[in-house]
């Protein structure tokens, strides 16, 4: 069975772009593929975050996962501090990653820019590093994200194929190794609709955890109000009708995008129905939409955080799982690297 890991930072609320970007594709792959979710929460502190809040942030964000459809009997659910491989992998590989490349990536810079210099971390410049170990470790085949995800999954198959030619193959059998490649070079899973959903109060950004305004984002587990309450509030245009993909109309592509999503019409089928819509009827159905979809994923959070050890028993279990397969990689690593084996 081909192998598929993906993971979500547990930072604030998880939005409808976390959801129809990654966590709602995860759902379609578990019953085809062997499946790994985890939450990143070592990702998490590589901007000032609050250590009180984290723990809680991370168990919501795995309840999360279960209340969109990730089925522990499929998928193995676990949280990334809780396999210790992570991290020694990421050193391993950080030797082999060029500060002058990872100074590049876009995410970095834009992230210290906001950060200002004062305040930018070792992590935050080598945050990509992680990503790559949590992915190669797995000898992942798919990697389900989002676009804005796609430097990091380029540098992971940079990483994978260095090591590869520089310690694997023929190398690595006269260490004592089996031979051939070291880590499996992995592809992202981008999917077509959903992958860079964008801010209701700005067609141009896209949809993020920290845009300071409430307002620019539906989270998961927002009330009914209030998403109806943004999405009445969210940024027009004055267009006549609805239609998808005109660059001069950033916020309409949006929204019918969002609405063909949640209902699981086509593309064709949104078009065709909302054509000829004005805006207030549009927003009165795409409201309805969101909280009709919604709605049965909130209920399930509800019972599962409602539930003080289900979840810890599910992430254990998960943590156990992905070990086993971290640790053997891990190994695997440090005999071709040709560390002493203990
Ligand atoms: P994070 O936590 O920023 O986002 C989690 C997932 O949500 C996707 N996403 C979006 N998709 C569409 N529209 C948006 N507006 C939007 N915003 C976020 C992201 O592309 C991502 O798939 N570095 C990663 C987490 C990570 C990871 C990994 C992912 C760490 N290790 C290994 C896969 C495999 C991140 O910070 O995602």
């Amino acid at each position: 069975k081909k192998r598929v890991v993906s993971g979500v930072q547990p930072t604030g609320n998880i939005h409808l772009g976390n959801y129809l970007g990654a966590i709602k594709n995860w759902t379609s792959l578990q019953d085809t593929y062997e499946t790994l979710f985890f939450i990143v929460d070592l990702h998490a502190i590589t901007l000032p975050y609050d250590a009180q809040q984290l723990s809680k942030t991370t168990r919501n964000t795995a309840a999360i996962y279960l209340a969109c459809g990730v089925d522990p009997s499929k998928a193995s659910v676990f949280v990334q501090s809780h396999v210790r491989a992570h991290v020694e992998l990421m050193w391993l590989l950080s030797s082999e990653a060029r500060i002058g490349r990872l100074s590049r990536m876009i995410q970095f810079k834009e992230k210290s820019r906001k950060a200002g210099d004062e305040n930018v971390s070792v992590a935050l410049l080598t945050y990509p590093v992680l990503m790559a170990s949590d992915i190669l470790l797995y000898q992942s085949d798919l990697v389900p994200v989002g676009e804005d995800q796609t430097q990091h999954l380029e540098l992971t198959r940079e990483l994978a194929e260095r090591v590869n030619n520089l310690f694997g193959g023929r190398k690595w059998k006269k260490m004592g190794g089996r031979g051939g490649a070291l880590f499996k070079v992995p592809e992202a899973l981008i999917p077509p609709a959903g992958a860079r959903v964008m801010s209701l109060t700005d067609g141009l950004s896209k949809m993020s955890k920290s845009a300071p305004s409430d307002q620019s984002r539906i989270n998961l587990l927002d009330p009914k109000d209030v998403i109806a309450n943004k999405i009445k509030r969210c940024k027009t245009d004055s267009f006549p009708g609805m239609e998808f993909d005109n660059p001069n109309r950033p916020e309409c592509s949006n929204l019918l995008s969002i609405y063909q999503l949640v209902t699981g019409k086509t593309k064709e089928e949104v078009a065709q129905e909302c054509i000829d819509m004005n805006w207030g009827t549009f927003k009165t159905n795409l409201a309805d939409a969101l909280i009709d979809h919604l709605h049965p994923i909130q209920a399930r959070y509800n019972e599962i955080t409602s539930d003080a050890t289900y979840l810890d028993k599910v992430l254990s279990e998960g943590a156990r799982k992905a070990a086993n397969i971290a640790d053997a990689t891990l190994n695997n690593v440090y005999q071709a690297m040709g560390f002493l084996p203990r």
